[in-house]
């Protein structure tokens, strides 16, 4: 029986996914690189340190920096970030995830956050979000970031539920990545190209519906048993 929901934030609770991508673009400006269309979708559900690796390696400068000049350039990146989502609010909340948060919370099921963003609580508190969640994931305490199913397992613990109890949402491919890593039921909102390995696909936020999600899980722990 699903009794627990895991959410990404960036990107699936709000779209600050473009924001975090604007800083980047931002930051490579400066270094001279020029990102890739594809760095949109490689840079979601990254650690800032992955981002920022990621980054320097479309301009062939991973090898270029100290570890203090990569950390100055992460400040620099958080700094531009912070200043963009300042003006966030609950009207920045994706469409249908407000009425699925409130189904969930008539169902009873626990609900925890899973984002690797150092920034999540305070943009949960922007969106006026941070009294639904029984938990956060502090990615402070990670040793590794998604791909690596820590995430998800932490926050699947922090809801005190076992791997076939939860279902995780996630617009990243690396996310989707992880979910899948921790053996847990994958939601994947965006391009089924991209999220291929999610087993439920919705192209937005707006497609997500509690009854879908639940007969779609039920559906997938049937196959697994
Ligand atoms: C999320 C976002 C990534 C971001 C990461 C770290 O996973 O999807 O784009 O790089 O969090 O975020 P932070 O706010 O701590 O730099
Ligand atoms: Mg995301």
């Amino acid at each position: 029986m699903l009794k627990g929901l895991l959410f990404d934030l960036d990107g699936v609770l709000t779209d600050s996914a473009k924001y975090h991508l604007q800083a980047w673009n931002q930051l490579a400006t400066d270094l001279n690189i020029t990102l890739p269309p594809e760095a949109n979708q490689q840079l979601r559900g990254r650690s800032r340190l992955d981002s920022l690796n990621l980054v320097l390696s479309y301009g062939h400068q991973e090898n270029r920096y100290t570890s203090a000049q990569k950390a100055a350039f992460a400040k620099t990146k958080n700094q531009m970030y912070l200043h963009l989502i300042e003006a966030m609010t609950p009207a920045d909340i994706l469409p249908g995830i407000s009425d699925l948060l409130a189904a969930a919370k008539a169902a009873h099921l626990t609900m925890v956050i899973a984002s690797a963003s150092r920034n999540a609580p305070v943009i949960l508190t922007r969106l006026g979000l941070a009294e639904q969640f029984d938990g956060i994931v502090d990615p402070a305490t990670l040793h590794r970031g998604k791909p690596d199913p820590e995430i998800y397992e932490r926050a699947q613990a922090l809801a005190k539920l076992n791997t076939t109890e939860v279902a995780a949402f996630e617009d990243a491919a690396v996310g989707v990545s992880a979910i899948k890593a921790a053996g847990q039921f994958a939601v994947g909102i965006g391009d089924p190209a991209v999220l291929y390995q999610a087993d439920y696909i919705v192209p937005s936020t707006a497609a997500l519906k509690l009854e879908d999600i639940q007969r779609a899980y039920t559906t997938w722990l049937e196959r697994k048993e």
